[in-house]
């Protein structure tokens, strides 16, 4: 496997060291499309929120602190970002503000309209079938519920076979039952954020 292959891998599913180190990599670089959501005003104090492949978990901490009564979850199928995750926040984890669990998009593990808001931030791309995942996003989504997905473009057309153009990702949106569908880039920092109404 080519070094490129493994660092793509090791941002897919982070494992051990070398995981943990990219782990932390990625909390400081990603830090600037948390702040896009936070000033968009997206997350209100008092929403239930989950981060999906929460990876290092400063997303986490980052809503958390803006969202005092709210409560933050985050689930990775990764177990180094799970272990990350927990250690970045150890003390909302210990009043019980913030819960982690390692589980994949496919299968989340709570019950049907249960989120606010849901982020997903440089991780849609690696998930196993995107119809499907966001099906089940859609599922533990409230009626009138933000599901939110920011990633650099670049990334998206590099990993992905589908859902690379605006109009496949609104149509699949929509076809799942999204009443709004709102597609921004950045073209500056090549970013684009797709949101998802219930
Ligand atoms: C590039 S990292 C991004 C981490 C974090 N969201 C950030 O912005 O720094 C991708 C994360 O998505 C997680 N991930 C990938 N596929 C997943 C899946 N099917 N279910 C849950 N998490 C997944 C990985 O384990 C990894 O932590």
């Amino acid at each position: 496997m080519s070094l490129l292959q493994r660092l793509i891998e090791q941002a897919k599913n982070p494992k051990g060291f070398v995981g943990s180190t990219m782990l932390r990599i990625m909390n400081a670089a990603h830090s600037g499309m948390t702040k896009w959501v936070i000033q968009s005003g997206a997350i209100k104090d008092g929403d239930v929120v989950l981060d999906i492949g929460c990876g290092g978990g400063k997303t986490i901490q980052s809503l958390s602190k803006i969202n005092r009564a709210g409560k933050i979850y985050g689930i990775d199928f990764s177990k180094q970002a799970v272990k990350n995750s927990i250690k970045a926040n150890k003390e909302d984890v210990a009043k019980g503000k913030v819960i982690v669990r390692k589980a994949s998009v496919s299968s989340i593990p709570y019950p049907d309209q249960f989120f606010d808001k849901i982020t997903a931030f440089q991780t849609h791309y690696f998930w196993p079938n995107l119809a499907s995942d966001v099906k089940e996003v859609f599922r533990v989504l409230k009626q009138g519920g933000q599901f939110i997905i920011i990633s650099e473009i670049y990334k998206i057309n590099y990993h992905m076979k589908s859902y690379k153009t605006k109009i496949e990702i609104q149509q699949l949106f929509e076809n799942i039952g999204f009443q709004t569908v709102n597609i921004i880039e950045d073209t500056k920092k090549g970013w684009l954020c797709i949101t998802g109404i219930r």
